[in-house]
């Protein structure tokens, strides 16, 4: 099934570090028209979706949003692989490797998790608390894995701060950083040891900054994307999406 993004103006391929048109072609294209049910007809959605759906607590405008840039937000891109940081049950890792594995053969997805749930928080800026999502089931989600073959999906148990920086190094390019962490320190984190691995113009996808219990997610990057480093988001529906250009 053909799916076709609604044209947008205008609006220059890029400016100010990011590509406005097709973060209203995408962001727009979700909220009105028939881009969702073009989705819902689509098969490789739909068959992704059938290893994705009781694993993973992304809301479907959000994984919708994931699968419109796996399929068309690549082109022009260097080649690189696909980071998760936050991947619980493994769901939507799931998805976007099965995704991956018939549009982008060769390219890989590393989830990264604890599968042993949350960290300690930090009361302040939290609502989560240590221990939340610790049903995870990192045996199961492996057993999974090789029964249904996915060997393009890679997880990578532990905390962030003790994993990421020597996986990130044999990873050594990224395209996509889906960012899912939900609380200040692990968001911070995860956007800081993969800033020097994204491709040009590579994506980071948050979750959570704009979710009523993710105010610590929210001040991670008001803090690091926009305060420090002066980037612009390309997207804010249905999650906040930046690219990896030169805000000027
Ligand atoms: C909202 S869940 C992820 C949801 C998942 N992407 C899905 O498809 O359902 C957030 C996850 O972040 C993980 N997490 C948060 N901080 C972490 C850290 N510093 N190191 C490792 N895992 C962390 C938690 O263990 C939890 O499983």
């Amino acid at each position: 099934m053909t799916v076709v993004l609604p044209e947008f103006g205008e609006a220059p391929e890029r400016s100010r570090g990011r590509n406005v048109r097709a973060g209203y072609q995408r962001g727009r294209g979700l909220r009105s028209g028939d881009l969702v049910s073009q989705l819902h007809q689509d098969k490789l959605y739909n068959k992704a979706m059938k290893l994705a759906r009781k694993r993973t607590i992304v809301a479907e405008p959000k994984r919708l949003n994931l699968y419109l840039i796996l399929r068309f937000g690549f082109e022009g891109l260097a080649p690189g692989h696909i980071v998760e940081f936050g991947s619980y049950r493994g769901g939507n890792a799931l998805f976007m490797a099965a995704v991956c594995r018939e549009l982008h053969p060769g390219m890989q997805v590393y989830a990264f998790d604890t599968f042993e749930g949350m960290p300690a928080t930090d009361p302040q800026r939290d609502a989560h608390r240590a221990g939340d999502f610790k049903d995870a089931g990192y045996e199961e989600l492996l057993q999974l894995i090789e029964k249904e073959k996915i060997d393009n999906l890679h997880l990578v148990r532990g905390l962030f701060e003790d994993t990421a920086e020597a996986a990130l190094k044999a990873i050594s390019s990224v395209r996509l950083n889906h960012i899912d962490c939900d609380i200040y320190s692990a968001v911070k984190y995860s956007y800081n040891v993969s800033e020097k691995y994204m491709v040009d113009g590579g994506y980071w996808v948050f979750d959570d900054p704009l979710c009523s219990g993710c105010i610590g997610a929210m001040e991670a990057v008001e803090e690091t994307l926009i305060q420090r480093d002066g980037r612009f988001a390309e997207q804010v529906y249905p999650h906040l999406v930046y690219r990896n250009w030169p805000p000027n």
